[in-house]
C-alpha cells in the first residue's frame, strides 16, 4: 500500500501551491470524489478482511492529514494576497494635495452685490428687464421722441429684428410702472449697450443700476436723502455730495449728483480730474409724461428715479484706474478680488 508515498506527494503538492486554483487542483487530484486518497479508501474492499480496519484507519488519517495541511496553505494564501493588495493599493496620505484653484466674484458682481444689499434693505426690490428692447420703452415712454436731440447722444446698436440693445436700464422704470401701479420701489441692474469705441473710460457694454420709486408724496427731498445715504453706504465714508441742475428728458427737474473723490477727499488728483469732484449718477423727479404714459396719474403720484453706472462705482471702490481691466479677463487681475 502506497498511502506513505501518496500523501507525501500530497502534502508537497499543498505546500507548492502558488495561488487558491492550483490549491483547489491539489485539493481534488488527492481528496476529490475521484481523488488519489479517495480510490484508496474503494479498494479497501478487495483486501483481506481483517487487514481492511487498520487501512481503512491509517487512509483516513492520511485525508485528515492532507485536508488540515490544504486548510492551512489556504489561510496562507490568503494572508499573502491582503499583504499584497495592501501594498499595491496603500495611499500615501502624507502626500501633499492635488491644488484646485478656486474661482471668484468679478469686480463688478461684488459691486453690483453690493449695491442690491443696500437697496434692499431699505425695502427695495430688485428687477430685471430685457436686453433686446423696443423704441418705444427705451425711448418714446421715457419723453424722448423720434428725432429728439437726446436720441443722438445715445450711439444706439440697432438689432436687424427691428429690436435695439438697450443703451441704459431706465426701460425698466417703465416696464415697472406698467406691470404693476403704485406704491413702486425698485432697483433695475443689468448690462446697457453703446457704440463706443473702447478706451480707459469707455467699453460698449457696461452695467447701470436703475431706481424707481413712485407713491403719492415722494418729494425731491426724499431723491436726495436716498442718493447721499447710499454713496455713504457704498463707500463707507461720509462723503460730500452735490446736487447740480442738469437736463434729462424722462425727469423734471433733473439733476446730476458728484461726489468729494473718494481718492483725496477733495484735495484734487488725477482720479478726479484735480477738481475733487466725481461725477456718479444721474436723476430727477419723474417726468409726469412719463408717468401718464404708462398709466400712472401724475395728479395723484410723483416719483424719483436715478441711475448709475456700476462698473464706474466699482473702479472707484477698488481703485482701477482703466475700465478695460473689468472686461480683459485676465486672470492676474481678476483674482485679486476672488
Ligand atoms: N438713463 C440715464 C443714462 O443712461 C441715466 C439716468 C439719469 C437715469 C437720470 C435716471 C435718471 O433714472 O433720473 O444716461
Amino acid at each position: 500500500m502506497n498511502v506513505d508515498s501518496i500523501t507525501e506527494s500530497a502534502l508537497a503538492d499543498t505546500a507548492r501551491a502558488g495561488n487558491e486554483r492550483a490549491l483547489d487542483e491539489v485539493r481534488v487530484r488527492y481528496l476529490g470524489k475521484r481523488g488519489e486518497l479517495t480510490a484508496l479508501l474503494k479498494s479497501l474492499g478487495a483486501m483481506p478482511a481483517e487487514e481492511r480496519p487498520a487501512a481503512g484507519a491509517r487512509i483516513n488519517v492520511a485525508k485528515r492529514e492532507v485536508q488540515a495541511a490544504v486548510d492551512g496553505r489556504r489561510k496562507v494564501l490568503a494572508r499573502e494576497q491582503m499583504q499584497e493588495a495592501l501594498a499595491a493599493e496603500a495611499v500615501d496620505v502624507t502626500l501633499p494635495g492635488r491644488q484646485r484653484r478656486r474661482g471668484g466674484l468679478h469686480p463688478v458682481t461684488h459691486a453690483l452685490r453690493r449695491i442690491e444689499d443696500i437697496f434692499a434693505a431699505a425695502g427695495y426690490a430688485v428687477v430685471d428687464g430685457p436686453e433686446m428692447e423696443d423704441e418705444y420703452h427705451n425711448f418714446e415712454a421715457l419723453n424722448i421722441p423720434a428725432h429728439h436731440p437726446a436720441r443722438a447722444m445715445h450711439d444706439t446698436l440697432y438689432l436687424d429684428n427691428g429690436l435695439l440693445l438697450r443703451t441704459h436700464t431706465s426701460p425698466v422704470q417703465v416696464r415697472t410702472m406698467e406691470a404693476q401701479g403704485p406704491p413702486v420701489k425698485v432697483i433695475c441692474p443689468g448690462r446697457v449697450y453703446r457704440k463706443d469705441d473702447v478706451d480707459a473710460t469707455h467699453s460698449p457694454m457696461f452695467h447701470q443700476v436703475e431706481g424707481l420709486v413712485v407713491d403719492e408724496g415722494v418729494s425731491f427731498a426724499d431723491l436726495k436723502g436716498t442718493v447721499i445715504d447710499f454713496t455713504r453706504h457704498f463707500f463707507e465714508q461720509p462723503l460730500g455730495v452735490r446736487f447740480r441742475p442738469s437736463y434729462f428728458p424722462f425727469t423734471e427737474p433733473s439733476a446730476e449728483v458728484d461726489m468729494e473723490c473718494v481718492h483725496c477727499r477733495g484735495e484734487g488728483c488725477r482720479v478726479c480730474g484735480f477738481t475733487g469732484w466725481i461725477e456718479v449718477l444721474g436723476c430727477g423727479m419723474v417726468h409726469p409724461n412719463v408717468l401718464a404714459m404708462s398709466g400712472i396719474d401724475p395728479e395723484r403720484y410723483t416719483g424719483f428715479a436715478f441711475g448709475f453706472g456700476a462698473d464706474r462705482l466699482a473702479s472707484l471702490l477698488f481703485e482701477v484706474d482703466d475700465l478695460r481691466l473689468f472686461f480683459d479677463n485676465e486672470l492676474a487681475f481678476l483674482e485679486q478680488f476672488a
